[in-house]
């Protein structure tokens, strides 16, 4: 019988890169989107095909009738992910930023995108450190109660018991930069 399928290895190899998902997880201001940012940049500056997800574009759009309870954030992670494996299976890499707080919740994201394919970085700030950041005033707010459920102040997070990397707050932007580029180079060639 004739194959028409076309899988994703042959669209991997058209676009000479791997379908990978590379998830950064961490408190609100510690710093995945810049860092994810600085990535993306990077990526399509050597060639790459890349996807940026992260809460803020995708709260307002695919999952703008989610808040913010531990069921709404695993169905937030569970549609993202399951974006990422769409993007992956084509032989694009995607580049996510979502809090993530639960080992369940980013154990069920990498079951969805695959172990293969699912590349962990925990940006781990402590909360004191993003609560002096505050860059979006959100801290403030959760702790004056005008915010419930509110990651690190009323909502938990686990530190992931198992990243493929972690960046300490304690490092420089560009130093932190540079250990993400050089370990997912390594993973992309
Ligand atoms: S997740 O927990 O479901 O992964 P996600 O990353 O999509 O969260 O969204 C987090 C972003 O939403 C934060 O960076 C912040 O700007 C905003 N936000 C608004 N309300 C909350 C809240 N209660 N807890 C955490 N983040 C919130």
């Amino acid at each position: 019988m004739l194959n028409i399928v076309t899988g994703k290895q042959k669209k991997e190899q058209l676009l000479n890169q791997r379908g990978i998902s590379i998830w950064f997880t961490g408190l609100s201001g510690s710093g995945k989107s810049t860092l994810a940012k600085l990535l993306e940049k990077k990526l399509f500056d050597s060639g790459y095909k890349t996807v940026l997800l992260d809460g803020d574009n995708t709260r307002l759009s695919l999952n703008k009738d989610l808040g913010f309870s531990i069921e709404d954030r695993t169905e937030n992670i569970r549609r993202i992910a399951e974006v990422c494996k769409l993007f992956n299976d084509t032989g694009i890499i995607t580049i996510s930023c979502f809090i993530s707080p639960t080992n369940e919740i980013r154990e069920m994201a990498q079951s969805i995108i695959g172990n293969n394919a699912f590349y962990l970085i925990y940006t781990n700030s402590s909360i004191e450190t993003c609560i002096q950041r505050d860059t979006k005033g959100l801290y403030k707010k959760a702790i004056e109660h005008k915010l419930p459920d509110f990651t690190g102040i009323s909502s938990p997070f686990e530190n992931p018991e198992n990243p493929f990397l972690v960046i300490s707050t304690e490092t420089s932007i560009e130093d932190s930069f540079q250990l993400i580029w050089d370990v997912i180079l390594k993973e992309l060639n």
